[in-house]
């Protein structure tokens, strides 16, 4: 049972308050590469309240307060030059660490830009992706997790916007048995048209379609377990007494999870606050396999959450697309067959920020009693100055990979075996030294 101060607790993430303050000690991401593309690289955004620009200069990417230490104009409208970007406004310009070095209105021989900074974070790319570091003191280093050390054309990025809090945007995701019926389909697909789509391939080693699996076979025995890095979770759905399917998921404290999207490919998606009530998901694809069809994710994907600003197609104003004689026939939803409007729906319609004072919490939802727990625990280690989980140095980050995220059929009884071992086979097999 949570308290309301407890949900507060968890989900606030504003300047100053105790979430707020621990998110912003691990590097969140900010905005996709392709979004700083084109011949204004010029970008106003909004992360964990806070309103910010990022822009690219000739050698490195920055992000910094959004107004003008002058009078608070808007430097998203600034002039971008080779080193650095200057307010419209009076022609101040600052350079990539928030420092003023030019007030061009002031009298000749100023010194007043000497004493001006504004806010700046640092940013940096991995596989798609601008992540930046708001927080206090040194940013933790990087973990040597496969989608961050993947080469570039194995791994492909995406993001989209959710109109609800962080916390149960990232809960669907610690959720295994939802895949059983809020994304059931009434009928499988070829598996030969599944790339780049969840849960319409096949797993590995078996030719059933995943989607028949979670259909037939939708009351999954579900194992946690706390990990170094978070959180793994085992999902089991017994074929019969000579197979069973697993799902191996997990979660990257303290925002992402890890999970197989099909035999090949894994999705990291993390869930980074907008402010209080909205939040982006970030994912990176990762292949084992072949090199990554990007143009094609990403196509795939644009339909439903668009530039420039990512924001899906469906929203509440129109029921997410839901559609009754779908529901009948075709989906469990009626709302199409992207499984992100799917989550998105179940994330949204619990509310801005949902009120776990009033659930009901079943076997299934161990995952995310135990992610509470964890979260909990950070954020009071944090506000006693301990070094909270996954705030990393680098000789730890070092050794921290995988995590193996496995969607197979395996012979009952040696489940555990089964999974590491696809794992390390995937590995083996993969087109680059993992
Ligand atoms: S408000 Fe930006 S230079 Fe004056
Ligand atoms: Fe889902």
């Amino acid at each position: 049972m949570i308290s309301a101060e407890q949900n507060e607790l968890m989900t606030r993430i504003g300047p100053g308050t105790p979430a707020g303050k621990l998110l912003r000690r691990y590097w969140q991401p900010v905005a996709l590469v392709d979004e700083l593309q084109g011949d204004r690289p010029v970008k106003a955004v909004r992360l964990f309240g806070e309103s910010l620009v990022l822009y690219r200069t000739k050698s490195h990417y920055v992000l910094m307060q959004r107004h003008c230490p002058h009078r608070g104009a808007d430097l998203a409208y600034g002039r971008l030059e080779p080193d650095g970007l200057r307010c419209s406004f009076h022609g101040w310009k600052f350079d990539g660490q928030g420092r003023c070095v030019e007030t061009p209105a002031e009298p000749e021989g100023s010194r007043l830009c000497e004493h001006i900074r504004t806010v700046s974070y640092p940013v940096v790319e991995k596989s798609g992706i601008l992540f930046a570091y708001l927080g206090v003191g040194e940013p933790p280093a990087f973990p040597r997790f496969d989608c961050f050390i993947a080469p570039d054309a194995y791994t492909f990025a995406f993001k989209g916007y959710w109109d609800c809090n962080w916390l149960q945007a990232l809960e669907v995701g610690i959720d295994p048995a939802h895949a059983s019926w809020l994304h059931k389909f009434f009928e499988d697909e070829d598996p030969a048209a599944s790339y780049g789509r969840q849960f319409r391939g096949t797993p590995s080693d078996s030719a059933l379609p995943i989607s028949k699996v979670l259909r037939e076979y939708d009351r999954p025995d579900v194992r946690v377990e706390k990990t170094e890095f978070g959180m793994r979770l085992q999902t089991l759905r017994r074929i019969d007494d000579r197979e069973t399917h697993v799902r191996v998921t997990n979660v990257l404290f303290p925002q992402a999870f890890v999970i197989p999207m099909n035999a090949e490919m894994t999705i990291t998606q993390f869930h980074v606050p907008v402010d209080d009530t909205g939040c982006y998901w970030y994912a990176i694809f990762t292949s084992f396999g072949a090199p990554v069809d990007k143009q094609t994710m990403r196509a795939q994907r644009l339909k439903t959450y668009p530039e420039p600003d990512y924001r899906p197609v469906h929203s509440r104003k129109d029921g997410w697309g839901f559609d009754a004689a779908e529901q009948r026939a075709k989906t469990f939803t009626g709302m199409g067959f992207d499984i992100n409007i799917h989550d998105q729906f179940a994330c949204e319609s619990q509310g801005p920020i949902a009120d776990r004072t009033k659930e009901n919490l079943g076997t299934t939802d161990k995952g995310i009693v135990l992610y509470r727990r964890l979260l909990v625990d950070a954020i009071q280690r944090n506000e006693r100055n301990e070094t909270p989980l996954m705030v990393l140095d680098a000789e730890r980050a070092a050794q921290l990979t995988g995590p193996a995220a496995i969607d197979g059929i395996g012979p009952s009884g040696a489940m555990d075996q089964y999974w590491k071992e696809a794992d390390a086979l995937r590995r083996a097999r993969s087109g680059w030294k993992s």
